[in-house]
């Protein structure tokens, strides 16, 4: 169906991709239609929305979207947009409301999206527009997964378990560690970088190479806190082997002595429930391989990290562009000083502050100002680690290539029906 990117080129189960994918006009328009009009967008927690008309704005794709819970409890999904002649009806990141006058020529929408107001009924539409015809645009299935709040314009999806599958586990290891569940605290850090979101989303989900090289200038300057959760976890415990959570990272001073005790009371808050996060996490299989740690992407733009407790979304904001929104989450019934030293942590590490978010970026940046050469665009791009061997061991590559054949499959189905999702799990 789609002929925008070359099919010599773009092999993604060669391990060959199309550097055209990466910055180019047509082909992120097609992404808007076949790829952000359809799958389930990531939205945010519902511990965001927590009480009646609470509400947040956000975005799937490129579309302003208003995320409400109202006077009943029940969660809607809105374009942020007013009926009437396109104004944005919110332009507050959050709040508690029960209507949103729109600022251009007043129509009002209640909490639940039904225009109630609109200026001049009697006088100018001699009471004959059908209010119950404008209003809000609501997206088509909204649906939650342990808090964590996902939409889509597409009627026609597999339901949000389906296209969940087995990630559902992993994002167990973030959002169900503790009775009560996660909440997301400290708001929303938003950035802007000049790379496609592809490369974010890859990265996430399965660019397991990177590490040593791209974030080798931190590791002179920090140490792996994991030492330290280690030595408190085999202090308590000589038979732990179940490591859930940990790999803080701490600062220390030229002779390698720790700056603060983050790591270590962290560490220690982890110990401490070992019990309940076993007991919770028992039956999950996604232990079995992340020992209780996971960084992973959802397609098409949520990426997460229980190893960082946090969650975040790609935006893209065109070929080259991308707006990241971080969030920081945590087990709700950890204590008020966990909870700031997660927070504390997560900033010093990821965000745009974070010590290891720079050196990711910088990399994407490039490799998207590359990809656009005429020259360069005659070029595959190589995702080749692994190849032939994906059952052996599956490395980087392999989990690459998976991205990047959902990526294709969705550019080119007619339907879902052309989309390889288990049904009913
Ligand atoms: Fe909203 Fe006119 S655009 S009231
Ligand atoms: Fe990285």
């Amino acid at each position: 169906m789609l002929e925008t990117f070359s099919k010599k080129l773009m092999q993604p189960q060669n391990g060959l991709l199309d550097r055209k994918i990466f910055n180019d006009s047509e082909i992120y328009r097609m992404e808007q239609e076949q790829i952000f009009a359809r799958c389930w967008l990531f939205l945010g927690h519902e511990s965001m929305i927590a009480n009646p008309y609470d509400f947040i704005t956000g975005y799937m794709g490129e579309e302003p979207v208003l995320i409400t819970r109202d006077g009943k409890g029940k969660l809607h999904t809105f374009l942020n947009m007013c009926t009437h002649r396109g104004n944005m009806i919110c332009r507050a990141e959050k709040g508690n409301n029960q209507s949103f006058m729109c600022t251009y020529h007043g129509w009002t929408f209640s909490i639940d999206g039904k225009l109630v107001g609109v200026p001049g009924f009697k006088e100018v539409y001699f009471e004959e527009l059908d209010k119950a015809k404008w209003g809000l645009v609501e997206v088509a299935q909204m649906d939650s997964y342990k808090g964590l709040m996902f939409a889509t314009f597409d009627s026609r999806a597999p339901s949000l378990i389906d296209y969940l599958g087995d990630q559902k586990y992993e994002l167990d290891l973030s959002v169900d560690r503790r009775e009560g569940g996660a909440e997301v605290i400290g708001g929303v850090q938003r950035w802007v970088m000049k790379a496609n979101w592809k490369f974010a989303v890859d990265n996430f989900g399965g660019d397991d190479g990177h590490h040593m090289i791209t974030h080798g200038s931190v590791r002179p300057v920090v140490i792996d806190g994991k030492r330290w959760f280690n030595a408190y976890a085999e202090q308590k415990d000589p038979n732990n082997r179940m490591n859930m959570g940990g790999g803080w990272i701490t600062e220390v001073d030229s002779s390698g002595k720790p700056l603060n005790e983050m790591g270590y009371m962290l560490g220690k808050y982890e110990q401490e429930h070992q019990k309940e996060l076993r007991e919770r996490m028992g039956g999950n299989p996604a232990l079995n391989t992340m020992r209780g740690t996971f960084v992973g992407s959802i397609f098409p733009n949520m990426s997460f990290s229980s190893l960082r407790f946090n969650f975040r979304i790609w935006l893209p904001k065109g070929p080259d562009k991308t707006e990241v929104w971080h969030y920081c989450i945590v087990d709700k019934k950890a204590p008020p000083e966990i909870k700031s030293m997660i927070r504390l942590h997560l900033t010093e590490t990821f965000g745009p502050s974070g010590n290891l978010e720079q050196d990711d970026m910088n990399n994407w940046q490039n490799s998207t100002f590359t990809a656009k050469g005429i020259v360069a665009q005659r070029q595959p791009m190589t995702i080749l680690a692994g190849l032939g061997h994906d059952k052996e061991v599956p490395v980087t590559g392999t989990k690459l290539r998976a991205i990047y054949i959902r990526w294709a499959e969705m550019m080119n189905a007619a339907s879902w029906d052309n989309v390889s999702i288990n049904k009913s799990r």
